[in-house]
This record gives structure tokens, sequence and C-alpha cells, in this order.
């Protein structure tokens, strides 16, 4: 029996992790895209980083078990696409203003602490304001703005994922009972048109309650800059408070971030967003204030109340959840394609634990707010 088009509305990071996930299972899948460049796969720093997060409870759970998938599924995606990712296991440094201030960090348990000679040693040029620190060598980068994203994209189309991009979905169609029926769409060229489908994920990020108002997701905006440094200018990541350092391979600093709630969908860079990394950047690494400049710019993470993503069934049935992911989204990708795929794919191996799956699907339960 021919399987039914699987529908993924949204064709950022999620959409496409989900949608290689499902077409490596066999089941045609297609991608519903309004704009690629809103996209917050294409607009964060790439940090693999539940521990210098300080992430806590099931949402350190959920990042420590997709950390743990990483590899093997960045090793699907560049098999698939022939692309590399740019996955790299640096270890991340968190400069603290003393030892008080590290042995009282959220995940201090799972890094080593560092007195100022030891964190000088990890990070040569460190500024002189931090005089303790935590490593966490688990933690590490991947370079989702030029690497990730487009080998996904190549690995969908390879596998014979559907893609329409400048298509917006408008609604969501129910049947009598209440399930999902379809989707009202507008094309690029303006057209409307309405696509039957049973089952669809919406990953629509940052956007997800303009399709579906029940949703507690808002638009928390980030706004970010790169430097040109030298060749493997910095072996680890550096996250300090309100400035990370992301370097990668080639020299590229990715310099992020802004957190900007009141912003809303406010686009555009700010001076004060600007001076806040400029000044970060001088507190953190001194030399890379002098490295050329590179390039600026802004996304919206989707935020929740508890700053957790919304995963698995959602309010109308036949219709799954991968929203919700605020700061962790590269991270999280691995484990949400896992969970969403065993969602979509009940017969075929996930690489989840069943127990482990239920925990996390009862965790990042949509609804789990209005129980509170
Ligand atoms: N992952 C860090 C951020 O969203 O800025």
């Amino acid at each position: 029996m021919a399987h039914e088009t699987i529908l993924i509305l949204g064709g950022g990071l999620m959409g496409l992790t989900i949608a290689h996930q499902v077409a490596r299972r066999g089941l045609p899948v297609t991608v519903l895209s309004r704009s690629r460049r809103e996209a917050a796969g294409f607009v964060a720093a790439g940090m693999l980083a539940p521990h210098a997060e300080g992430l806590s409870g099931e949402l350190l759970a959920l990042g420590q078990a997709s950390l743990e998938r990483i590899p093997a599924w960045v090793e699907q995606v560049e098999g698939d696409s022939g692309l590399g990712c740019g996955l790299r296991p640096c270890g991340i440094v968190v400069p603290c203003a003393g030892s008080a201030e590290a042995e009282a960090y959220p995940t201090a348990a799972h890094g080593q602490l560092l007195e100022r000679a030891a964190l000088e040693h990890q990070v040569p040029g460190i500024g002189p304001s931090w005089q303790a620190g935590l490593l966490f060598m688990q933690d590490g980068q991947i370079d989702n703005r030029r690497r990730l994203m487009r080998a996904l994209e190549r690995a969908c189309t390879g596998l014979g994922v559907g893609f329409e991009e400048g298509t917006e979905v408008e609604a969501l169609q129910r049947d009598g009972s209440g399930a999902l029926a379809g989707v009202a769409l507008r094309r690029a060229d303006g057209s409307r048109h309405g696509l039957p489908c049973r089952r669809a994920v919406l990953a629509c990020g940052a956007w997800s309650a303009e399709l579906l108002p029940e949703l507690p997701v808002f638009p928390v905006k980030g706004q970010m800059l790169s430097l040109q440094g030298p060749r493997q200018a910095l072996r680890r990541v550096i996250f300090g408070p309100g400035t990370y350092l992301v370097g990668r391979e080639d020299g590229l600093l990715v310099v992020g971030a802004t957190s900007e709630p009141a912003a809303g969908f406010a686009d555009g860079l700010t001076p004060a967003g600007q001076r806040q990394l400029e000044g970060g950047i001088a507190a953190l690494l001194p030399e890379a204030a002098g490295w050329p400049p590179m390039e600026r710019w802004w996304g919206f993470r989707p935020c929740t109340p508890d700053e957790g993503p919304l995963l698995g069934p959602g309010p109308i049935p036949g219709l799954l959840l991968a929203t919700g992911h605020h700061r962790n989204g590269v991270l999280l990708a691995a484990i949400t394609g896992a969970l969403l795929a065993q969602q979509l794919c009940p017969d075929q191996p996930s690489g989840v634990e069943p127990a482990m799956a239920a925990r996390f699907l009862r965790a990042f339960r949509w609804d789990r707010f209005a129980a509170a």
C-alpha cells in the first residue's frame, strides 16, 4: 500500500532533520518552507553545549542524549550528502571571575575546574578579568551556518524529499472529528491552494504560534557577528556571560549573541546589541577585537515559558510538534530527529530506547504549562 506524503511545515534545521530521518526510512515527505533565510539554523553559532549552557533537569538529560547521538547523526548526513558538516569536538571553556563562581555553576560537576594558569593554557590570550573557569571537554561545535544546513538540504534532496520554497502554510484544516485533514497554503506566486494530508510535523520555529495559537512559543531575538582570525586561532569555544566566541577551523570567529525577548520580530541590528558583542569580545579575547570584521546578522530563537522544546503529539491529532528549541536547536536536532522519526515510523528502529523516548515525550509535551 502506498504511503501518504508526510508534510513538514518549516524548512529550518528541525524540518530538514526530520525530513531526512523520515526519508531514510523510505516514507514520502515534502518540506513546505516560507523563507529559507528565516531559519534559526542559519543564524546560530552551532555550539553543542548542554554543559556549558548550564542546562538542568530534563533539558540537560535531553541535551546529553542528543550530544551522544551527534557523531552518528552527522555521519549519516555526511554520507547521504557527500558534504562535510564541520563537527569539532573541541571542548568549551566557561570563564568565571573566580573559583567560587565556577564551583557554583549549575553544571560544574560535569566539568573540570581551571585556575588562572590552567585557563590561560586552555585559552591563550584570555582577558585578565577571568581568574578561573570550567572546561567541558564533552561539548563542542558544528559549522551549522556554512555546512550542516547545506549538507542536510543535499541529503534530503538525494533521498527524494520534496521541497516547496516560498510556500507559506496559512492554516491547518481539520476533519469532522478534529483530526488533521490538510493545510491551506499560499505559494510564492500568490496563489492559494489546499493540500490534503493526515500527517504533518509543525517545525515553524519562532513563528509556530502564528499557525497554532495554543502553542506557547515566542521569539527571542539574537544578534551576532563574525571576525576573521588566523587559522585555528581558537582551540576551545569560549562561553562567556552574554557573549561567546566560536572559532571555526579556518579561523572564522563566530560571536553570539544578544538575547532580546522584548524585540519581538523587529528586524535588524541595533547599536546597543552590537556594542554588547564588541564589549564581550574585548573582555574575553582582547586581541580578537582587532581582527577584520566579516558579517553581522540576526535571527529569532523559538522560546517557550520554561525554555524547553515542544516535542511529539500536539493539540490536533495527526500533527506532531518539533519546535520551541530556544538556544539549543543545533544541539537538540539529533534527538529531535530520532524522536519524531520514532513517532512517524513506529515500526522501524529509531535508535532511542522506548522508555527514554516516552520519558522525553512526556517531559516536553506541548501542554505541560497548563498542567503546572
Ligand atoms: N545557543 C546560544 C544562543 O542561542 O545564543
